[in-house]
């Protein structure tokens, strides 16, 4: 199973899904791999930003060794589940795709609890602090969800 994340600049959102989902699944000794990228070109080659790397280090998770990539088209390939952070990221990715196998791949993490159907990890570039914290919330409940799942496959 390869699992991809991704949002727009993949220094705040994704790697920090990356990060976060590499950690449990090596905890739980799975055989998945993961990996994340972003929409955009802006940030190709940076660290993920230091208030995200600021936030998962209190939580006790390391994205020191992340690097920011675009996503392409060969990652519909290379990637089992691709995990979008917003719907802008969703409508981005979809038109890249070049068959219907490739659409289906593509989710909203968020989908992944129930209550937070249809909902957005919101973008927390241009906010404070509180909205790094509300991001690894979410994304902490979304991959614990999804490594009980991939834990019952
Ligand atoms: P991300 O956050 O998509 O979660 O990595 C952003 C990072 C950079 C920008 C926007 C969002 N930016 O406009 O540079």
């Amino acid at each position: 199973m390869k699992i991809l994340m991704v949002c727009l600049g993949n220094i705040c959102r994704s790697p920090l899904a990356d990060g976060l989902l590499r950690k449990k699944v090596e905890e739980k000794g799975l055989n998945v791999t993961v990996d994340s990228a972003g929409t955009s070109s802006y940030h190709i080659g940076s660290e993920p930003d230091t208030r995200t790397q600021e936030n998962a280090l209190k939580h006790g998770v390391d994205l020191s060794f992340l690097r920011a990539r675009q996503f392409s088209k060969s990652d519909f390939q290379d990637f089992d589940r691709i995990y979008a952070m917003d719907n802008s990221n969703v409508f981005n990715i979809l038109q890249m795709a070049q068959s219907d196998a490739d659409k289906e791949k593509v989710k909203l993490l968020l989908d992944l609890i129930p209550e937070q159907h249809n909902k957005e990890v919101p973008d927390p570039y241009y906010g404070g602090e509180q909205g790094f914290e509300k991001v690894f919330q979410l994304v902490d409940k979304a991959t614990d969800i999804l490594i009980e799942e991939l834990e019952n496959a």
